[in-house]
């Protein structure tokens, strides 16, 4: 296949900064190639009320129009603490301000130190949220109190003990898990009912963990860079293989969806001790995908191209009440090279290596 169009994408998972922080360098990024995004709240000062959503909301769509993106809508979300007000969330909601809330346990990744000590903690508000049918939206890893737990095992700890509670607790509650890496957590969606579902990054169905040490961890040699690592860290072979069937031919892959988890920092912080985890892999993040499908032997038939269009445009958008785009972008099988630095100083995942596809329009 050397050309494939499909509807223009929508990701489910995005981190665009603040405004004065990165976001104006890195929102075109994704306005490039996606119709919208959901928004991830954990800025320096989380998004804990619909007012400071809204406030968040008009800066992303002044830099939105400021570079000429007039179409691209954000979908806003709030982040849940242990002392999060239930009747904000509810009125949040209501207005139409956010779509969902997310579930940071307590220091598990990048700016979570807001986060759910327990879980039990926010019963009150996820009862309001399962009553209203507003999506909840979970970083599935273990608290930092669980330390002890290794960092990959921390998902299919929390899939075990916390996950399943949820959803005991809560089965009506719409739940994504975000950013999947484990064979377990997606089980757990595949096997849940119907309102819970998935997103998937391009970086956890592409590389398995040896991603961050092949070559040494010295910070620039192809494949082993910082760049690589974000949370939850690239797992096992055996979970990403499975991760790239359930996505593709598995029973409930209709629950799954692109979420790029693009998370930008600039190199100083990246290169630093206590350097934060993230990928920012918006530049080029649709073609990802679609080397991913490719390889799987995806688009030798109409059947396999609708699959990845599903995946990529139409999935889970259900649970924001949304539509997926009418309109379509076209891919071509034509190399790109992924810069080494974009403005902002910000270095992409997979800095300075060539690609096989490319966005024409
Ligand atoms: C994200 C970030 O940098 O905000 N980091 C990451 O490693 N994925 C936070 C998150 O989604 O976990
Ligand atoms: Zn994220």
């Amino acid at each position: 296949m050397k050309s494939l169009k499909i509807f223009r994408p929508f990701d489910r998972h995005l981190h665009l900064r603040e405004l004065l922080t990165l976001m104006k360098f890195v929102l075109e990024y994704s306005a490039k190639q996606f119709c919208g995004a959901v928004i991830m709240p954990n800025l320096k000062k989380p998004i804990t009320t619909w007012q400071q959503a809204k406030t968040y909301f008009e800066e992303i769509l002044y830099v939105a129009e400021q570079k000429g993106f007039h179409n691209f809508k954000p979908i806003m979300t709030a982040y849940l603490t242990d002392i999060i007000d239930p009747s904000n969330i509810e009125e949040g909601f209501k207005r139409g301000m956010w779509k969902a809330a997310k579930l940071y346990p307590f220091g598990a990744t990048t700016n979570s130190d807001s986060g759910v000590t327990k879980i039990e903690n926010i019963f009150k508000v996820l009862e309001v949220m399962q009553n209203i049918e507003m999506p909840l939206l979970v970083h599935p890893e273990t608290d930092v109190s669980r330390y002890t737990i290794g960092f990959l095992d921390r998902e299919r700890v929390y899939t075990d003990e916390v996950l399943t509670l949820i959803h005991r607790e809560f089965p009506k509650l719409i739940m994504s898990v975000e950013q999947i890496t484990t064979k377990e957590a997606c089980q757990f969606v595949e096997d849940s009912s119907n309102n819970v579902v998935g997103t998937v990054t391009p970086q956890h169905i592409m590389y398995d963990y040896n991603a961050i040490f092949h070559g040494g961890v010295h910070p620039y040699k192809p494949g082993a860079y910082v760049e690589n690592v974000c949370l939850p860290i690239l797992k096992h072979p055996e979970d990403v293989a499975y991760i790239r069937n359930a996505i593709t031919k598995g029973k409930a892959r209709w629950k799954l969806g692109a979420g790029t988890d693009s998370a930008p920092h600039i190199e100083e912080v990246k290169l630093s001790h206590g350097s934060c985890c993230g990928c920012f892999n918006a530049p080029a993040a649709v073609e990802l995908y679609t080397m991913v499908f490719e390889e799987l032997g995806m688009f030798e038939d109409w059947e396999g191209i609708k699959v990845f269009e599903e995946f990529m445009s139409v999935n889970n958008l259900w649970i924001y009440g949304i539509e997926h785009s009418k309109e379509t972008i076209e891919l071509v099988k034509e190399n790109q090279i992924i810069p080494e630095l974009v403005p902002g100083n910000i270095r992409p995942f997979k800095a300075g290596q060539t690609i096989p596809w490319k966005i024409v329009s």
